[in-house]
């Protein structure tokens, strides 16, 4: 097809810039006139059809009859695998059942080169069931843009790619693969998780900690954080791995083995070499959402020095009887920054040593706070705040009174020694209430670590 005239073409501009300041992307082209064209002619379609809509055509189903050996996958592969042809990195697939949220379809966690989003080429999912014999190809797939990078656009960011689920075909699929073009050899195998129906427990916690990277040796740390959040009611902790020394594995692997305990490793080997925002972990955090909100009714999320306490309760579950309500989305623990104290105290615990703190929540609102999710109401995530909740759903405020963001950064963020005039620090010891059984749970497992080989 052909540009004709000036209309046309600024229909187009404003087209592209709706699409691509939304957080919907849907781009399918190999160069930017085949992007003009392909542009023009999914105006022109959906022009045909009457209504603008993000879903595209996503939905379009093909029985690829050449494709009949079906997958065997004993375990999740746990690793980045590269689309053929393509900017895209999968790494994990959940059965999304919310019909508000592109349901039923496979919500695929990936990691792409975020400058080739208007570029990047369609992409299909492939689908093997159970009972049926072939694979069935659906797409192109909504591409979906957890977070858009404004200050790095040449670099690796994390994405959603959704295939809607075929109708007419009963059960949901157990292996997808996502390549450029229909029914090609596939290339990627992702195993499809969250696949049976199921109702998280109400009222129970799961932890997801950002990736450990760089090495990180303060395996100390590790204990004392995942203790810590046992007292306050996680029932299950999963952390990612990037890197990490060896005595913060083997603390891992003690966790892991133990039958008594419910911590989950998640590999996120990265590739080094690439850009990214902390290795992607937008697209780990996300991929935590769907992993633990299949299990329980609140995840929450954050970095391994921070810790949402309670202020007028001892656990998680006490502060939601006194402030859930079903149509919260996110509970945001506002920040207060505490000074980390090296004190030679033995054990040395970050949480029963370093109690001086700024006077108030700094700076008040979102903008630092870390946040409990109701599952069921959060579809993307960022690392503080929500991106998308249901459309039905709210944000909550906590007020400090009742709980906040404790934050044992290292060393004090920028503004804190800039401009230390701002800041009045206050004794709190409000976390000694915890201290025995912290101490008594720390020791335990440090003993267990040293046992190991
Ligand atoms: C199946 O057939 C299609 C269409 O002819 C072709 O493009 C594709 O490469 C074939 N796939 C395999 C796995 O051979
Ligand atoms: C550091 O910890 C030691 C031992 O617990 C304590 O005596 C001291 O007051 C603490 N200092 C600060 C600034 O919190």
């Amino acid at each position: 097809m052909k540009l004709t005239g000036v209309p046309t073409f600024l229909l187009l501009v404003t087209y592209l810039t709706d699409r691509c300041r939304g957080s919907r992307l849907t781009c399918a082209a190999r160069s930017k006139r085949h992007q003009l064209l392909d542009l023009c002619s999914h105006l022109k379609l959906q022009r045909d059809v009457g209504a603008r809509t993000e879903k595209r055509s996503g939905d379009q189903v093909r029985v690829c009859r050449n494709m009949t050996t079906k997958p065997h996958l004993e375990k999740e592969p746990q690793t980045f695998q590269h689309v053929p042809d393509r900017k895209v990195m999968v790494f994990s697939a959940y059965y999304e059942t919310r019909r508000k949220a592109d349901g039923p379809a496979i919500r695929i966690i990936a990691c792409s080169w975020q400058a080739a989003y208007n570029t990047i080429g369609d992409l299909f999912c492939h689908m093997w069931y159970d009972s049926y014999d072939y694979a069935i190809s659906v797409g192109p797939a909504i591409y979906n843009v957890i977070y858009p990078s404004t200050l790095f656009p040449e670099s690796w960011c994390s994405h959603f790619i959704i295939c809607r689920l075929p109708r007419g075909i009963h059960g949901v699929p157990y292996a997808v693969s996502v390549g450029p073009r229909r029914c090609a050899t596939p290339k990627t195998m992702l195993m499809v998780l969250n696949r049976k129906r199921r109702v998280a427990q109400p009222n129970s916690h799961a932890l997801c900690i950002s990736p450990l990277y760089n090495y990180f040796h303060q395996w100390k740390m590790v204990i004392e954080v995942f203790e810590m959040h046992k007292l306050l009611g996680a029932k299950e902790i999963t952390i990612y791995l990037h890197t990490a020394g060896v005595t913060t594995l083997k603390t891992l692997q003690s966790y892991t083995t133990d039958k008594t305990e419910k911590v989950n490793v998640i590999n996120w080997p990265f590739p080094q070499s690439y850009d990214s925002s902390v290795n992607c972990q937008r697209a780990a955090l996300n991929d935590c959402l769907y992993r633990m909100g299949y299990y329980h009714r609140y995840v929450t999320i954050t970095d391994l020095d921070e810790i949402l306490v309670p202020r007028v309760t001892e656990t998680w579950q006490e502060l939601m009887k006194l402030v859930a309500k079903p149509d919260i989305g996110v509970y945001m623990f506002q920040h207060v920054y505490f000074r980390r104290n090296t004190s030679k105290e033995d054990p040395y615990l970050i949480t029963q040593s370093s109690f001086w703190r700024t006077d108030e929540v700094t700076p008040p609102g979102k903008i630092r706070c870390k946040s409990m999710y109701r599952a069921d109401n959060a579809i993307s995530i960022d690392l503080h705040f929500p991106y998308l909740l249901m459309p039905d759903a709210v944000e909550y405020l906590m007020p400090p009174e009742t709980a906040m963001l404790h934050h044992y950064r290292e060393d004090p963020m920028e503004s804190f020694y800039k401009h230390p005039e701002r800041y009045h620090y206050i004794e709190d010891r409000h976390m000694e209430k915890y201290k025995n059984r912290l101490v008594q749970a720390f020791k335990a497992r440090k003993g267990a670590v040293h046992k190991m080989k």
